[in-house]
């Protein structure tokens, strides 16, 4: 595929040739007219679409194969464009159909504040436009981005941040992931996992969200850096660059823990009775890898909400349960000795970036297993004594805990092994081939463990009171 990333690229070359943005525009224009509003010319001055023509597929098709003068954002214009409070009228919609989030809402009064952001930003016909085939486009992408510019700038008051600052974090949010757009649907739509090429491909969305602000002026400077470093974390196992937490802002921060919170909230409980203040378990063991005054604001929102976590037991029966979180728990124990191989030999292989990078990303997941405590010999023993009929109140809870602990862990360890997988692959590996096979048995080891390891399934559908599409 001609968009894919390619070896010794760097990241920003493999974002400015992204052009799927054309693709969706093509599509849009079947039912809303996208017209040119200049020559659209390529990199040669070869017309490639006359000023005032509505995008059609041919040319689209026509456009695809070259490299374009200016960018096609700038070249058309959109009719239909979504206003402020249309946005507004959307984040009031879904805030209703989630009801804890609406709850968070209303007890933090956050309406008034809402309002006021939206009343003030402006966002220029290119803002404006990309939001709205955004909206069309890829509508789940478009609801999660208005929660997370909502959260994003609920978060930013908790921090007590100034006005300009939680405004500026809403827009962050709002065009967080707003990079897809321009990335094949083949590739941000593909189930499983992805080759270390697509993966760098899609990365390569913060980028392209962070060139878009940039493109503002310096009105969205900062937003425009904490769309690049909404997936760096401060333990140095983000991406793009991995940096640490000298180097990163706290806006980047508030929308990469906004945009992790979300993330399991929508996907990971979306047949599920979980809330938001289930969220607890997940919010202290990742306590480490944003901020720590980020964190403690968060927490404070979700003190403040009111909310009640839900003691939802995944299992049905507690005896299932405990079975459960034994089994699962001996399948952590045996990850955790990987993970420390994996470490050993990262940690020896210093001259290999790549090496660090795998380093600086297995370490945390390591710890956050062995500081979570349910590795150690004592739960096991402890769990061995639990009685189905006797468990209840604060014990069943603490299963409930353990179990969402679980989960998440499962979900980092198959972070580690999509990075293995990547690095394995890169021509940019210049470690020894012994330890890049060694990986690779690690990598095997540990999908046998997640496959093994399957978390329990719940059998009923989260409510959600309405839909929020319209
Ligand atoms: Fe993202």
């Amino acid at each position: 595929m001609q968009d894919l990333s390619t070896a010794g690229e760097s990241i920003e070359d493999v974002a400015r040739r992204q052009n799927g943005y054309a693709v969706h525009l093509a599509k849009i224009n079947e039912s809303n007219p996208v017209i040119s509003t200049e020559n659209i010319l390529n990199s040669d001055g070869v017309l490639l679409v006359p000023e005032g023509t509505r995008i059609s597929h041919d040319q689209t098709q026509n456009i695809l194969k070259h490299k374009l003068l200016k960018p096609i954002e700038e070249q058309v214009v959109l009719e239909n464009i979504i206003s402020n409070d249309k946005i507004l009228q959307n984040i009031t919609s879904l805030l209703n159909s989630y009801p804890d989030m609406g709850q968070i809402h209303e007890r933090l009064n956050f309406q008034t504040v809402l309002k006021e952001i939206l009343g003030k930003i402006s966002l220029n016909h290119v803002l404006a436009q990309k939001i709205t085939v955004l909206s069309k486009q890829i509508t789940h992408e478009y609801e999660k981005s208005l929660l997370v510019a909502w959260f994003s700038a609920l978060i930013a008051k908790e921090h007590n941040e100034e006005n300009s600052f939680i405004e500026e974090s809403f827009v962050a949010g709002l065009f967080h992931d707003i990079g897809f757009l321009h990335i094949s649907r083949d590739i941000v739509t593909k189930k499983g996992r992805y080759t270390a090429s697509e993966w760098r491909t899609v990365q390569c969305h913060v980028v392209i969200g962070q060139l878009l602000l940039k493109g503002v002026g310096s009105k969205y400077s900062n937003a425009s850096e904490a769309i690049l470093e909404h997936h760096e974390r401060c333990d140095g196992s983000g991406y793009p660059v991995g940096k640490t937490d000298s180097n990163l802002d706290i806006m980047g921060q508030i929308i990469g823990i906004s945009d992790s919170i979300l993330a399991v909230r929508i996907n990971r409980f979306e047949n599920q009775k979980r809330n938001m203040k289930d969220l607890m378990p997940y919010l202290h063991m990742n306590s480490e890898t944003h901020f720590r005054s980020v964190y403690d604001s968060v927490c404070s929102v979700l003190k403040q909400s009111e909310l009640s976590q839900t003691q939802i037991n995944a299992c049905g029966t507690t005896a299932d349960l405990v079975a459960s979180l034994k089994h699962r728990g001996s399948k952590l124990k045996n990850a955790v000795k990987l993970l420390m191989k994996l470490f050993v030999i990262s940690e020896l292989e210093k001259n290999c970036s790549s090496c660090g990078s795998l380093f600086k990303v297995s370490e945390p997941v390591m710890s956050m297993i062995t500081s979570s405590g349910i590795v150690l010999d004592e739960i096991f023993q402890w769990l061995d004594t639990l009685e189905d009929d006797l468990v209840t109140g604060d014990t069943l809870a603490e299963l409930i805990e353990m179990e969402l602990m679980q989960e998440e862990l499962y979900w980092q360890l198959s972070r580690v092994c999509r990075i293995i997988d990547e690095f394995t692959a890169s021509s940019q590996n210049i470690c020894s081939p012994d330890n890049q096979q060694e990986y690779m048995n690690i990598s095997a080891a540990i999908k046998e463990i997640l496959s093994e390891g399957k978390a329990p399934r719940l059998n009923f559908k989260y409510q959600k009171e309405t839909s929020s599409k319209e």
